[in-house]
C-alpha cells in the first residue's frame, strides 16, 4: 500500500493512502490530529472524501457519470427510473421479478394518511412547494415511529419512494387551489406523477408518452451524483442515527438552494429576465464576469465537472427532441440558453474557470415544455435524487465503523476575557 509523508513542526507523519476501484487516491487523516495535534482545513470540502462509497462514480475532468458502474448514457437510453432507483439502492439491475415485486410494493404505498391532507391546508398558498416538501417528509416519521428498527428499513424505504411523488403532487394542487388527485394503482411511477399534478376530477385526463418518457430520462439523470451538498447532509443527519425520513427532509432542504437544486429554477427566471431585458444575452455574460454585479449565469459552472456535465450534454439533446414532439417550433428562452452557451464557451473568462453548463442549465428548458410551473421543477429533482439519498443513507449506516459526522474547525474568535456586568458595557 502507497503511503504519504507530512513533515509539520520539523516532525515527519506517515499517512496511509486509500485507492478507489477508479484509481482515485485519498491521503487518509483518520490519526492526523491524534498524533499530530493539527487538523485539516479545506474551504466548501473541495478536497475532502467524507467516505468510501460504491454507489456512484464521477470524473469530472473526462466528464464521466456512472452508477453502480453503469454510464449514465447507457442507463439514459435503456432503462426506466424504477430500475435505476432499485439498482443505486440495491446495487443490481433488478431481475424480472425483481422489479415486478419493487414496482408492486411501490404502487402499493403510494397514498398518505388522510390526516396529512390538513397540514398541506396549514401552508399559505404562496408556500414555496419545496418547504411543503421538505415539511411532509418529516412528519412522516410521527405516522410510521416504527422506522427506529431495522427490521423496517425495506418498508420505510419503499414508504418513502412511494409517497414522496404523491406528497410533491398534492404540494402543487394546494398551490393553486385544485383538489387533490390520488395515486392510480394501474399508472407507471412517472405517468402517475403527472397524473396527480395535471389531472382534474371534471375532465378525463391522458397522459402523454412524450410526457412520461421525458420525466423518466429527467428523473434518471438526477438519481445520485455522489457527495453534493444535499446527499453529504443526508449522511451528515443520519449519522446521528436520525432516520431515514428526518435525514431526508434535511437533504431537501439542502438541495432547496439556488447554488445547488434551486438552480433550475434561477435558470428559467435568468432566461425570462435576459428576454425580457430585449434579449441582449451578451450583455447578462458581460455582467457575469463583472466581479461587483453578484450576477452569476445561473445553469453554469460545476465543483466536480471541468470538461462538461454528461447530464447537461443528454439533457440538450434531449431538449430539442422533447420540444419538437409536443409540437413547440419555437422556444425564445430556449434560443437565448443556446446563445448564452455559445458566447460562454468561447469566453477566456469561462474557458479559465473551466465553467459549463451544468445539469440545471437545460432541464428547465424542458420542464418548462411539459408545463411543470417553475417553481416545482426543483420539487422534480428531489423526486429524482431520492433514491440517490436513500441508497447514500443506507451504505453510511452499514459501513464498517460508521461514525457521527463531526468535523472540527480553526477558532479565529477572542481568547478568554472577563466578564463584563451590564452596567460597564
Ligand atoms: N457564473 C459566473 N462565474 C462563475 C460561475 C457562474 N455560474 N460559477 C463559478 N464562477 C466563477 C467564480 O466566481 C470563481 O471565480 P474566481 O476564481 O475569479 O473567484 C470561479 O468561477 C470558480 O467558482 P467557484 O464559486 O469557486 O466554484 P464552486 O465549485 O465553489 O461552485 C457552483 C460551484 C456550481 C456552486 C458555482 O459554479 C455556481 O454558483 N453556479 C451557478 C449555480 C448553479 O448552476 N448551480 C447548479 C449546480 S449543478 C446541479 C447540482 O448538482 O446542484
Amino acid at each position: 500500500m502507497k503511503s504519504a509523508k507530512l513533515i509539520f513542526d520539523g516532525k515527519e507523519y506517515e499517512l496511509p493512502v486509500a485507492a478507489g476501484s477508479e484509481n482515485e487516491v485519498g491521503i487518509d487523516i483518520t490519526k492526523l490530529r491524534s498524533t499530530s495535534g493539527a487538523i485539516t482545513l479545506d474551504n466548501g470540502y473541495a478536497n475532502t472524501g467524507s467516505c468510501t462509497s460504491s454507489i456512484t462514480f464521477i470524473d469530472g475532468e473526462k466528464g464521466i457519470l456512472r452508477y453502480r458502474g453503469y454510464p449514465i448514457e447507457e442507463l439514459a437510453e435503456k432503462s426506466s427510473f424504477i430500475e435505476v432507483c432499485f439498482l443505486l439502492i440495491f446495487g443490481h439491475l433488478p431481475s424480472k421479478n425483481e422489479l415486478e415485486n419493487f414496482e408492486h410494493d411501490l404502487t402499493h404505498h403510494s397514498l398518505i394518511h388522510e390526516d396529512m391532507k390538513k397540514f398541506f391546508e396549514g401552508f399559505p398558498p404562496s408556500a414555496h412547494p419545496m418547504t411543503v416538501l421538505s415539511s411532509m417528509v418529516n412528519s412522516l416519521s410521527a405516522y410510521y415511529p416504527e422506522s427506529e428498527f431495522e427490521e423496517n428499513q425495506y418498508l420505510n424505504i419503499i414508504r418513502l419512494l412511494a409517497k414522496l411523488k404523491t406528497i410533491a403532487s398534492f404540494s402543487y394542487k394546494k398551490s393553486i387551489g385544485q383538489s387533490y388527485v390520488y395515486p392510480q394503482n394501474h399508472l407507471k411511477y412517472c405517468a402517475d406523477i403527472l397524473n396527480m399534478m395535471f389531472a382534474v376530477p371534471s375532465a378525463p385526463y391522458k397522459v402523454s408518452k412524450v410526457l412520461e418518457d421525458a420525466l423518466d430520462l429527467l428523473l434518471i439523470l438526477h438519481a445520485d451524483h455522489e457527495q453534493n451538498c444535499s446527499t453529504s447532509t443526508v449522511r451528515m443527519v443520519g449519522s446521528s442515527e436520525a432516520n431515514l425520513f428526518a435525514s431526508i427532509a434535511a437533504g431537501i432542504n439542502a438541495l432547496s438552494g439556488p447554488l445547488h437544486g434551486g438552480a433550475n429554477q434561477k435558470v428559467i427566471q435568468m432566461l425570462q429576465m435576459i428576454k425580457d431585458n430585449g434579449g441582449n444575452y451578451k450583455k447578462f455574460v458581460n455582467m457575469a464576469k463583472d466581479k461587483e454585479s453578484k450576477f452569476k449565469l445561473m445553469g453554469f459552472g460545476h465543483r466536480v465537472y471541468k470538461n462538461f456535465d454528461p447530464r447537461a450534454n443528454i439533457l440538450k439533446a434531449s431538449a430539442d427532441k422533447v420540444l419538437g414532439e409536443l409540437g413547440i417550433s419555437h422556444d425564445p428562452l430556449l434560443e437565448i440558453a443556446k446563445n448564452l452557451e455559445e458566447v460562454a464557451l468561447k469566453d477566456d473568462f469561462f474557458i479559465e474557470r473551466k465553467l459549463y453548463p451544468n445539469v440545471d442549465f437545460y432541464s428547465g428548458i424542458i420542464y418548462r415544455a411539459m408545463e411543470i410551473p417553475t417553481n416545482m421543477f426543483t420539487v422534480m429533482f428531489a423526486l429524482g435524487r431520492l433514491p440517490g439519498w436513500i441508497a447514500q443513507w443506507v451504505e453510511m449506516k452499514e459501513a464498517h465503523g460508521a461514525r457521527i459526522y463531526r468535523p472540527r474547525q480553526i477558532y479565529m474568535g477572542e481568547t478568554q476575557r472577563p466578564y463584563v456586568p451590564i452596567e460597564k458595557r
